[in-house]
Parts: structure tokens; C-alpha cells; sequence
């Protein structure tokens, strides 16, 4: 029987076959060619290209081919500021930071604290304000460059957005939208205009517009090149990722609003452990004596896909560490403290930076 699965900008649910989701959204893959091109061009590959985290696009050559042609392109990517900051949506944003290094672009983040008032009954527009600042402090940590970064909180930054979202809404069908997003009589109409503000930043610029982004973002973005030739404008790019694994397992993504499902940017040490020790799925055998005979599946294991999707970024010990596992030469509490070791590494630089980004805020925000 075929697995049932749903991937929308506001729900996932199931566990997810890309494949087939590449078909329904009719995106392209990412292939080696496309792969080798990129590599000629920034001077390296990617780890989380190589190992297929990014796995699809939408006119990415075209970015390409405006590179080759000397016309560049800028970034965009965003994020919904409804709780904490998890290590799952680090992956687009660390992704961004290697191409800005790489081709000196300009990039614009969008907090989308409207959204997120309009999404989530429990929050005021006060407090997704008040997060979208403080999800900026982690994307400042990555270290991108304030003289070409430009966060756009939407509620501060409307002037900035609003004639372009203007233009976009006046293309756009209220049939549209229900049909992508499966809208109704009931949905209030702040969530029915949204996708034209996360449209805005695409034509922030007179370049093509290149966005890294979780594959569940998609739906707006077909909406905005569907309307971008109406509006005399180029339809952005798109490369996408697969959806960072919640503690519990591959089914989805990870949630924020669900404390014990994640792992969030400003975790202790301590939280970390006992998160990865006591949820993180594990695809070992029960016993010590099976696992040691039959050995684990890192396929399905959550701490190996941590490993695999940002925390071990050299192939060759990744691939001992998934043969070891898989031989049962390796046990899940080895795997377990290994990953511990190497989410704490991380997290403790990215702490201090973090606490750094505070003085830096203003140089990011956007000011008009
Ligand atoms: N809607 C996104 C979210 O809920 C936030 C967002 C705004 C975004 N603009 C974007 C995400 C561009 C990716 C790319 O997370």
C-alpha cells in the first residue's frame, strides 16, 4: 500500500516521498550536470548539495546562466516567526550564507509576523514581533554580511512591501489561492492576501531573485512566477530541501510549537543530551547482543541523519560512522554521544554569536 503524505506551508504530515512530491509540484531534480556547473562556478561543491539535502529546483540554470552572463542575482529566504529557532531551519539559511560567500550577492530575510498572527490563534501580533527579532539573532550568528543583508520584518517594513504586493494581488484570484492552499469561506482573509507580502521581496531587485527554501514553501512561489511575466517582472529561482527530521523520527518536520519534537538554537548542553538520549528515534536493535549480530539501520536513525543533514560534514568519517552502525560495530549509544558531542560543539560557538548578533541587529533591519 502507498503511504499517504501532505506537505503544505502550514502542515506536514506523513512520512514524505520526494519523488513523488516532485512530481505533484512539478519541480525539477537536481542532477550531477547542474551539480558540476555550480561547482565551476563557486570554486567547490556543498556537502548538503553532494549529499542530495538540496534536491530540487526550479530555474536554477537560469541563475546560472545569468552568473555565466555577468548579470548576477540576489537572495531571498524567510522565516515565520512563530516560537524558537530549531536546527532544522538553519539548513536553507546555511546554505544562503555559502552562496553569498560565493557569489558576493546581495540577500533579503523575511520575518513574516503577519503570518504568523494569522496562522496561530495564541499569538498576538506583539509576540510574533517580539520573536521575529529574536529569530533574527540566529541568522545574524551564521555570519552573514550586514553591508549585504537586509532583514524585512513585514508589519515594520510594509512601505517597503506593499506597493509590489499591491501589484501581485491584483494578479492573483481568490480561486487561486484556494485551490493551491485549499482556502475556504472560513479562512480569514489576512491569510488569503498573504502570499502576495511573500512574494514582495522576489522583485526586490531588478535581477532574477534566487530562493533556498524547505520544500513546503514551494506552493507561494509557484503563485508568484505564475504572476511574475504579468507584472513585467522575472520569475525567481528556487532550490529546494528536503524537511529537517523531527526527534521522533522521519515522519515530517520538525514543529516548534511542540517542545519535545526539536532542537532549538538555544538549548543547554544538558537539553541537548537528554533530548537526543530520551526521544531521538533510533534505528538500533533492542537487544545488545541482536544489534551487535544484525546491526542497526542508520537510514532510519535519527542521530545519524543529524549527522548527515549538518553535524558531520566529513564524508569520509560519516561513511564509517554508517558502515560501523550498520555492521553493529557501532551501538546506538555510541552514535548517540557522538551526535551529543557534535550538537554541542556547534551550539556553543553559535551561542556566543548569538548573544554577539544583539549589538548587530540594527545594522541588519531593514530601515524603511
Ligand atoms: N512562510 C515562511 C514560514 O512560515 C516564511 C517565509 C517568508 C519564507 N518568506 C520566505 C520561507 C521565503 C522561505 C522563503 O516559514
Amino acid at each position: 500500500m502507498e503511504k499517504e503524505f501532505k506537505v503544505t506551508p502550514w502542515e506536514i504530515e506523513g512520512e514524505i516521498d520526494y519523488s513523488k512530491l516532485m512530481k505533484e509540484f512539478g519541480t525539477q531534480k537536481i542532477d550531477d550536470k547542474l551539480l558540476k556547473r555550480l561547482e565551476k562556478h563557486a570554486g567547490e561543491g556543498h556537502f548538503m548539495l553532494k549529499r542530495g539535502l538540496f534536491f530540487s529546483h526550479r530555474d536554477f540554470d537560469k541563475i546560472l546562466d545569468d552568473v555565466e552572463k555577468g548579470k548576477g542575482f540576489f537572495l531571498y529566504t524567510g522565516r515565520g516567526p512563530s516560537g524558537k529557532v530549531h536546527l532544522g531551519h538553519l539548513i536553507p539559511w546555511i546554505f544562503c550564507k555559502w552562496l553569498q560567500d560565493k557569489f558576493d550577492v546581495n540577500m533579503y530575510f523575511q520575518l513574516t509576523d503577519d503570518e504568523k498572527f494569522y496562522v496561530k490563534k495564541d499569538l498576538s501580533l506583539k509576540d510574533t514581533k517580539k520573536l521575529a527579532l529574536d529569530n533574527a539573532l540566529d541568522l545574524i550568528a551564521l555570519g552573514f554580511d550586514p553591508k549585504k543583508t537586509k532583514i524585512l520584518i513585514d508589519t515594520e517594513n510594509i512601505k517597503t512591501l506593499y506597493p509590489i504586493a499591491a501589484e501581485v494581488a491584483k494578479k492573483l484570484n481568490f480561486n487561486t489561492v484556494k485551490a493551491v492552499f485549499g482556502f475556504s469561506g472560513e479562512t480569514n482573509v489576512g491569510l488569503i492576501f498573504y502570499t502576495t507580502l511573500q512574494s514582495a521581496p522576489c522583485f526586490l531587485e531588478d535581477k532574477r531573485c534566487l530562493i533556498p527554501l524547505g520544500i513546503d514553501q514551494d506552493p507561494h512561489f509557484r503563485i508568484t512566477r505564475d504572476i511574475a511575466p504579468k507584472i513585467g517582472k522575472e520569475k525567481p529561482a528556487l532550490i529546494h530541501n528536503m524537511m529537517f527530521p523531527p526527534l521522533q523520527g522521519l515522519g515530517g518536520k520538525m514543529s516548534a510549537s511542540n517542545e519535545i519534537t526539536a532542537i532549538y538554537t538555544t538549548d543547554s548542553a544538558k537539553e541537548v543530551e537528554n533530548k537526543i538520549k530520551k526521544y531521538a528515534f533510533s534505528g538500533g536493535k533492542y537487544t545488545l547482543e541482536e544489534h551487535r549480530k544484525k546491526g542497526g539501520n542508520p537510514d532510519i536513525d535519527v542521530s545519524f541523519q543529524y549527522l548527515r543533514y549538518f553535524f558531520e560534514q566529513d564524508d569520509k568519517k560519516l561513511e564509517k560512522i554508517y558502515n560501523d552502525y550498520k555492521s553493529g560495530k557501532m551501538l546506538t549509544s555510541e552514535l548517540k554521544e557522538y551526535t551529543i558531542k557534535k550538537i554541542n560543539e556547534f551550539l556553543k560557538e553559535h551561542q556566543k554569536k548569538r548573544q554577539e548578533a544583539k549589538k548587530k541587529l540594527d545594522k541588519f533591519l531593514m530601515k524603511s
